[in-house]
């Protein structure tokens, strides 16, 4: 599992973004199409307008087809909705296709978005098991990624698929893909900086193994690789 870290998160996202074009050129060049699940929150958005303002000519962007690993259970044009964030500094600047881009319907109930989610993704790659060329995912502060959260039903999910979850603490839904689905992905890549993540990256990779408490172990793919992109303050407390 290579642990790649950085001086600063500008450099870390640097690194992130060569990795991300590298790995999209070779998805496009094997299978003609480059599948990639984005992160939320707030790390990655330097990421998606880097790729914007400096990769928009160094692949063949129409070939790329790009999914959610989760996302908050709000209006598509509400501040928090993930899909936006990529639209603003990813999707427009690059003139992407609404067709590439596959967003979850929050118009619909929780379950019934997480279901047409996984129905839109099953028709979209056609053959089972889904496999997305490339997850990018986030960690936070808990420990969790994507929206598996500490001590939520979600974790135990044995099915690669899509599910609806309900944050008690946050009196929020959010729709995750699950760890299995996850898991079936040919790459990940966790971005992460910050000394406030210092400590859940340690227990995630160095911690004993406890899955309801540190929820980004989950991400273990079957047949895929883990890369984690980290600055040195993220990876603080790594031995
Ligand atoms: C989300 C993300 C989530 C995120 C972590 C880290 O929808 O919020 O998918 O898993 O990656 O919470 O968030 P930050 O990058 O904002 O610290």
């Amino acid at each position: 599992m290579p642990i790649n870290i950085f001086s600063s998160s500008d450099e870390t996202i640097k690194a992130l973004a060569r990795f991300f074009i590298e790995t999209a050129g070779k998805a496009i060049e094997e299978r003609g199409v480059f599948n990639v699940s984005l992160s939320g929150g707030s790390s990655p958005k330097k990421l998606y307008e880097l790729l914007a303002a400096e990769y928009g000519t160094a692949i063949d962007w129409s070939k790329v087809c790009f999914f959610f690993g989760d996302e908050r259970y709000v209006p598509a044009d509400h501040p928090d909705f993930n899909a936006l964030m990529a639209t603003k500094a990813l999707f427009d600047p690059l003139k992407i296709d609404a067709a590439q881009v596959f967003a979850v319907d929050t118009t619909l109930d929780p379950d019934s978005a997480a279901s047409a989610y996984m129905e839109a993704m099953a028709a979209h790659f056609k053959t089972t098991p889904i496999r997305l060329d490339l997850s990018l995912l986030g960690l936070g502060d808990d420990a969790h990624t994507a929206s598996l959260f500490p001590h939520t039903p979600v974790l135990a999910e044995k099915q690669a698929t899509v599910k609806s979850v309900f944050l008690t603490d946050k009196n929020v839904y959010r729709i995750t893909m699950t760890a299995p689905l996850i898991n079936q992905s040919r790459q990940v890549a966790f971005l992460t900086f910050g000394p406030s993540k210092a400590a859940a990256v340690n227990r995630v990779l160095k911690g004993e193994k406890n899955i309801e408490n540190y929820p980004a172990q989950l991400i273990d793919p079957e047949d895929g690789l883990v890369s984690w992109f980290l600055d040195e303050s993220a990876a603080s407390q790594l031995a």
